[in-house]
């Protein structure tokens, strides 16, 4: 069963939504070469807690920070470390909050310095099949016809789709039903209605789409160590149009700003 918002739940997880997009943004004003995951991870729970909320993913099944830090070949889960960033690395951001009793769950992939021509087409191209997956969760469309989008998108860059890791249904609970996949087919799978909250989130490959876990138990990376990008966004299934819950605005207004 998926579960269907009224409009004041949608509006619980629009303010948990938009407390991740402004604890992302807050994260990228400190992003640069020689700062590590960890004070990353610092900043991002202290933004949470002052803003009355608690981090989504820490203690989650056991999970132990308030991000995911992922740089380069790292796809998603990277634990925060006392990795230093440095200029030419890509580091997907991923967050969660638990704010009111709805949770809240979004992930930009930043560049560190200058990075290379290709790996900034990577992040654009993933960024864009987020956008392009977004136009289909609408009424009367299925999980499909969003899968089949990012990844014909990105499949027309040369880029691969990760198949082990998806997107989600959200609401009281981190990760609910519908399970979003960022590949499939036109017309196939859970039909989406109105009401419906869920996170879409491509994880894109430059090479091969092929990954492993990390014998840290949670860093999936790829396997043939080349890059790869992250972006997430959380919205609600309209008729015609998706309500967008989380948003880059803010994460773009710093980095236009840098
Ligand atoms: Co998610």
């Amino acid at each position: 069963m998926i579960p269907i918002r009224s409009e004041e739940e949608i509006e619980l997880l629009r303010s948990s939504n938009l407390l991740v997009s402004k604890t992302l943004a807050e994260v990228a004003k400190w992003i640069r070469p020689g700062i590590t995951t960890l004070e990353l991870d610092k900043k991002a729970e202290e933004f949470i807690r002052d803003h009355g909320a608690i981090p989504g993913f820490l203690g989650y099944n056991g999970y132990p920070n308030t991000l995911c830090t992922s740089v380069n070949c790292e796809v998603v889960h990277g634990i925060p470390s006392k990795y230093t960033l440095k200029e030419g690395d890509i580091i997907s951001i991923d967050c969660g909050v638990l704010l009111n009793n709805y949770y809240g769950d979004s992930a930009y992939t930043f560049e560190v310095g200058p990075v290379n021509e290709k790996v900034k087409k990577l992040l654009q191209v993933t960024k864009e099949s987020l956008f392009l997956g977004i136009e289909q969760a609408i009424e009367g469309k299925r999980t499909g016809d969003i899968g089949y989008a990012i990844q014909n998108y990105c499949e027309s860059h040369g880029f691969s789709v990760v198949r082990e890791m998806i997107g989600h249904g959200i609401g009281r609970k981190l990760h609910e039903p519908p399970e979003v996949p960022n590949y499939g087919r036109r017309g196939n799978g859970p039909l989406l209605k109105k009401g419906m909250v869920i996170c879409i989130e491509p994880m894109i490959n430059m090479g091969a789409k092929n990954i492993y876990i990390d014998h840290d138990g949670w860093t999936v990376k790829t396997k043939d160590n080349l890059p790869s990008a992250h972006f997430e966004l959380a919205v609600a299934v309209g008729k015609g149009k998706a309500d967008i819950l989380s948003t880059f605005r803010y994460i773009e207004e710093v980095l236009e700003n840098k």
